[in-house]
């Protein structure tokens, strides 16, 4: 049952999360598979002369986000609404709560943000929009807000908040992740080791595409000195981060960076009848023999993963291998789709082996190669034949294996 909760991160100046736990979506976007669940967090902050709500959370949560709202202020009594990002997990509930509060609230955002909201909403939402400039300040209720645009994270709408004086970020999608936390903040370790392989999934399946921008807008953050400074850093999903608020950020930027975790591989492959499974059988003896840490998804008669756990899998691995059928003069169906997320989400300058299996003829190698050779990925071998591998065959499997660790090295 999806449930809302409210809890005080801080007393001065009084401020309250309330966080959305939807644990009935299935695809994110309808595209990524995410039994985890996610949260949509927003805040709440009341000032002198002044209560600020910071995003409002999804269309279909609207009422139990009222009503959660109720229970810290009159809807009426809110002066501000910031609106960092307009994708609708942040900003569907929006006309039900300018409804309740009478229209008095002013909005604050981007250009991009007014037009967004105005095509998603309809002008009545929109007619009492504040459009900001990057790095403008506003004094609302004695506290200095600084709000400086980080357009791809997610969106071209996207900015954050700076509370001067209080040091605090509010940064929507930007130190976001999937999963619902026991707790609402970074006070409990466990709960974080837990939560950052769903943080690495989040920003592959919804950043992954602008990646080069998680590096670009945090040094951004950086140079402005309050990255370093931040008391909080508090995302529109998952934790906040209120212990060690740096943290998410230095995260981000590994993912982003696509650091390697030592020694994993990835393999990604299908097997219609074994063959290629035979195959991979092979390459991942190889590379435990040559110490490296296989991690496999494959797609059989039996199983299919999430592909949105194996875009997951890219950013830390040191290396990846694709093992594919060529089925219907094409790559596999599945390997086709994962390849082409990963190409799209999850394209790091990471060294490839590509295997390939055929019947009649061999083409999923080439097309693999294709699509590779217009990624940053680097094609280091490809291995590809007919039937059930042979000794020869074996051989060169040992070989391409050998020619990517020598690369990773
Ligand atoms: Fe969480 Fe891009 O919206």
């Amino acid at each position: 049952m999806v449930d809302v909760r409210v809890e005080k991160l801080c007393t001065d100046p009084e401020l309250y999360i309330i966080r959305v736990d939807d644990d009935e979506i299935k695809y994110f976007e309808a595209s990524w598979d995410i039994p985890e669940g996610i949260t949509y967090n927003a805040y709440l902050m009341k000032l002198n002369g002044a209560t600020v709500l910071f995003d409002v959370s999804k269309k279909d949560y609207a009422d139990i986000f009222m009503e959660a709202l109720k229970k810290l202020v009159d809807p009426k009594e809110i002066t501000h609404i910031i609106i960092h990002h307009t994708e609708p997990d942040h900003s569907g509930a929006l006309p039900k709560l300018l409804k309740e509060n009478g229209y008095r609230a002013q909005i604050i955002g981007t250009t991009f943000a007014r037009n967004l909201l105005q095509g998603f909403y309809g002008d009545e939402v929109v007619k009492n929009f504040k459009v900001i400039k990057d790095g403008e300040e506003m004094e609302i209720g004695g506290k200095t807000f600084r709000f400086i645009t980080v357009p791809w994270l997610h969106w071209p709408d996207t900015m954050i908040t700076y509370v001067v004086e209080d040091r605090l970020i509010f940064s929507c999608d930007a130190g976001g992740g999937y999963g619902i936390p026991k707790t609402v903040d970074d006070s409990d370790e466990e709960v974080i080791r837990e939560y950052l392989p769903h943080v690495t999934k989040y920003i592959v399946t919804v950043i992954g595409h602008y990646h080069k921008y998680i590096v670009q807008n945090i040094n951004k953050l950086k140079d402005l000195g309050i990255v370093e400074e931040a008391k909080m850093i508090l995302p529109g999903h998952g934790l906040a981060w209120c212990r060690n608020p740096k943290r998410i950020f230095e995260y981000y930027e590994q993912v982003g960076a696509g650091i390697p975790t030592k020694d994993k591989v990835l393999v990604i492959y299908d097997s219609m009848y074994g063959f290629v499974e035979r195959r991979m059988e092979i390459v991942i003896d190889e590379l435990k023999k040559l110490g490296k840490k296989p991690v496999a998804y494959r797609f059989t008669d039996k199983e299919a993963p999430a592909v949105s756990d194996l875009l997951g899998e890219v950013p830390d691995s040191e290396a990846v291998i694709i093992g594919a059928s060529t089925y219907e003069a094409e790559i596999h169906p599945r390997v086709r789709y994962a390849l082409y997320e990963i190409l799209d989400k999850a394209n790091y300058d990471k060294p490839v082996l590509i295997v390939g299996a055929f019947g009649w003829g061999g083409v999923a190698a080439k097309k693999i190669e294709s699509l590779i050779s217009r990624s940053k990925f680097d094609l280091v071998d490809t291995v590809e034949s007919k039937g059930m591998p042979t000794k020869e065959d074996e051989e060169r499997l040992r070989e391409g294996v050998r020619k990517l660790v020598k690369w990773i090295a």
